[in-house]
C-alpha cells in the first residue's frame, strides 16, 4: 500500500490577541488533524483536535512528534506567534522536516501579523525604511552597533531583558538621552507603549513580551 503523505502548515497566529488572528489560520487549525503550539497560542482556537502543547523545555521535541505525525500522513499546524518567518519557528521546522525526509512540498506557511507590525503601527513608522533586527535568542546584539546611527529608526526584539539592552548601548557610547519607545504586551489587556531616554529604559523593568523602538 502506497503511505500518503501528509502536510504541514506553519501558521503565524499574530501578537497573542484573537482579534489578530486571521480567517486562515483559524480555517487551517480546524482543518488539522493535530495541532502543536504554546498553550497561550491554542487557547486562541475553538475544537482543536490533537493538541500538542508546548513549552520553552520540551519545543524541539514537540515539533519533532508534530513533523513525525505528518510523514505518517497527518495534516498537521504549528503554531508560531506573530509571523513565522520573523524569529518564529519557520527555519527550525524546515531543518526537522529535512532531517526526517519530510517533502518541503508539503509545507506551507501561513502569514500572521508580527509584533514587529503591531509596533511600527503603533509608533507611526513605515518599517520599509527602518533597521528591522531582531536578538531574540541569539548572541548577536554587536551588530546592532553599525547601524545604530545611520539615520533610522531602528526596531529590535529584545536578545535578553530590554534594560540589558539599553545598557548595552550605553557602554558603547549610544546617547544616553536617545528616545526610546518600548511596546510591552502587545494586543493584550496590559498593553503598554512607554517612551523615555536610552538611560532611563536602562533602570526600567519591562517583562521579555517587548520591542524595542530606537529613535
Ligand atoms: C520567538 S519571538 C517571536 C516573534 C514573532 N514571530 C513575531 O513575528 O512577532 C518572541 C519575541 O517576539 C516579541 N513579541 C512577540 N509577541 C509580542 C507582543 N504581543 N508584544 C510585544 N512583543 C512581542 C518579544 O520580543 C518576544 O520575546
Amino acid at each position: 500500500m502506497v503511505k500518503m503523505s501528509g502536510k504541514i502548515y506553519i501558521v503565524g497566529i499574530g501578537p497573542g490577541a484573537s482579534e489578530y488572528l486571521t480567517k486562515k489560520a483559524i480555517d487551517t487549525v480546524n482543518a488539522s488533524d493535530y495541532t502543536v503550539g504554546s498553550t497561550r497560542a491554542i487557547e486562541l482556537f475553538e475544537d482543536v483536535k490533537g493538541k500538542i502543547p508546548f513549552n520553552v523545555k520540551d519545543l524541539l521535541d514537540k515539533l519533532e512528534e508534530g513533523v513525525q505525525l505528518a510523514c505518517d500522513g497527518h495534516t498537521v499546524s504549528i503554531l508560531s506567534t506573530g509571523d513565522p518567518g520573523f524569529s518564529g519557528v519557520l527555519n527550525t521546522v524546515l531543518r526537522i522536516s529535512k532531517e526526517k525526509g519530510f517533502d518541503e512540498k508539503n509545507i506551507e506557511v501561513i502569514p500572521g501579523i508580527s509584533s514587529l507590525q503591531l509596533a511600527a503601527g503603533k509608533c507611526h513608522i513605515q518599517w520599509d525604511n527602518a533597521n528591522v533586527m531582531t536578538f531574540h535568542g541569539r548572541e548577536n546584539i554587536e551588530e546592532i552597533l553599525p547601524v545604530i546611527n545611520n539615520g533610522k529608526t531602528t526596531i529590535a526584539l529584545p536578545s535578553r531583558k530590554v534594560k540589558d539592552m539599553a545598557q548595552f548601548l550605553l557602554d558603547n557610547g549610544v546617547d544616553p538621552e536617545r528616545k526610546v519607545v518600548v511596546c510591552e504586551r502587545l494586543s493584550y489587556p496590559d498593553e503598554q507603549i512607554v517612551e523615555a531616554t536610552l538611560k532611563d529604559i536602562a533602570q526600567s523593568e519591562f517583562t521579555y513580551m517587548c520591542i524595542m523602538v530606537i529613535y
